[in-house]
């Protein structure tokens, strides 16, 4: 059994996204949440990096901002869309499991919305470590996670650890994360932000936490 859901399983949903007129989220359309770090976004010089870009929600959001973007994903079919979907956005496709193909100090702000809760704890850790490498002194993650709080459709499943689940059939992986989790994931970080939120973009609501934290 592998430890997180495959890109198979990623791209079989953006295919279906992109064959599905009436799924709106193939509609490029984000929910704003970076809104509430636009100042920072604003100031920011470098490219920023949108990890987990799926279909490019945040990537457009930042684009529309005047900013530059490297939107990297595992899945092709993502990657391929938001190429035809933003073509000003530079794309590079990698599991984010493995070291980034990123340079050290290459960004201030990495966006990590709603991709870094499918992976044991182990993976997670080795994931933030690779995040803060390629962030330059002082940089900013943004990020969303899944709330112990969301809907827990999975949570009757295989248990591996105490947040993370594992469903055999479609063969998902989910973590959940409550405060405490982050904190400890984020322990070594500064942390400026960790808010407990509904968010609409998709059919059903969803329940995250929405997160800044800085490298010090
Ligand atoms: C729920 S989608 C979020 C997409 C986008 N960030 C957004 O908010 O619209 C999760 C994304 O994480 C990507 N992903 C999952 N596992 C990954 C991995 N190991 N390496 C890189 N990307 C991964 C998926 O392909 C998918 O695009």
């Amino acid at each position: 059994m592998q430890e997180y859901t495959s890109k198979e399983v990623f791209n079989q949903r953006f295919m279906e996204m992109n064959g599905d007129p009436k799924v709106k989220n193939r509609e490029i359309a984000y929910d704003n949440w970076l809104a509430d770090y636009e100042a920072e976004i604003e100031k920011c010089e470098t490219v920023i990096v949108d990890l987990g870009c799926g279909l490019g929600n945040n990537t457009y959001f930042l684009i529309e901002k005047g900013k530059e973007v490297l939107a990297c994903d595992i899945s092709e079919v993502a990657i391929e869309t938001l190429q035809k979907d933003v073509p000003q956005a530079k794309t590079k496709l990698f599991d984010m499991t493995q070291k980034f193909p990123i340079e050290d100090n290459y960004t201030d702000i990495v966006i990590a919305d709603l991709c870094l809760h499918y992976f044991t704890k182990e993976v997670t850790k080795k994931m933030i470590a690779e995040i803060k490498r390629i962030l330059k002194p002082n940089g900013l993650l943004l990020f969303r996670v899944n709330s112990i709080h969301d809907d827990n459709y999975m949570l009757k499943q295989s248990t591996l650890d105490k947040d993370f689940f594992w469903e055999e059939k479609q063969q998902k992986s989910k973590r959940v994360f409550h405060e405490e989790s982050i904190k400890e994931f984020f322990a070594d970080w500064k942390i400026e932000k960790i808010q407990e939120e509904k968010m609409l973009r998709y059919f059903k609501e969803k329940i995250v936490w929405n997160c800044a934290v800085r490298k010090v």
